[in-house]
């Protein structure tokens, strides 16, 4: 995999903070669950002609960097077969998720900072 340096730009509003790497082809949205330690990361995406370049591992390399700065003990986030294909769910896995349940569309998976 030929690989891309990046930045990232952070906008952070009480719980939900969205992380965007600095040449705008990637990005995520974090909910900080405070009162479980929890936080739930979605709408990770990058651009069909950004994708395979390294982008989104590092921006859930850095969302964990950032959970860790806010006292995250756990990271959830859901694989939906819908809009997702197989093997994002595998690459989750090799990045140390694991699954916590099934639900209608997919699964829902952890990792413990
Ligand atoms: C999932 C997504 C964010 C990954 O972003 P990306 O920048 O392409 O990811 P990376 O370049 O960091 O590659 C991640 C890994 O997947 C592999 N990969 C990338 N594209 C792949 C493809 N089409 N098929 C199989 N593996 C692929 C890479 O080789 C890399 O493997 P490695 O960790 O063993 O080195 C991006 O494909 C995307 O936006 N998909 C559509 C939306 C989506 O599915 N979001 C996830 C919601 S659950």
């Amino acid at each position: 995999m030929q690989q891309i340096y990046t930045n990232f730009q952070y906008w952070a509003y009480r719980d939900r903070a969205i992380l965007m790497t600095s040449n705008g082809h990637g990005a995520l949205i974090i909910d900080f669950i405070t009162e479980l330690d929890d936080a739930l990361l979605w709408s990770l995406s990058v651009d069909p002609e950004f994708r395979d370049l390294g982008l989104g591992t590092a921006l859930l390399e850095e969302a964990e960097y950032l959970c860790r700065g806010r006292a995250v003990k756990r990271i959830v986030l859901d694989w939906d077969e819908r809009n997702s294909e197989k093997w994002v769910l595998h690459w989750y896995k090799r990045l140390g998720f694991t699954e916590l349940q099934s639900n209608p569309y997919g699964v829902t998976l952890t990792k413990c900072l």
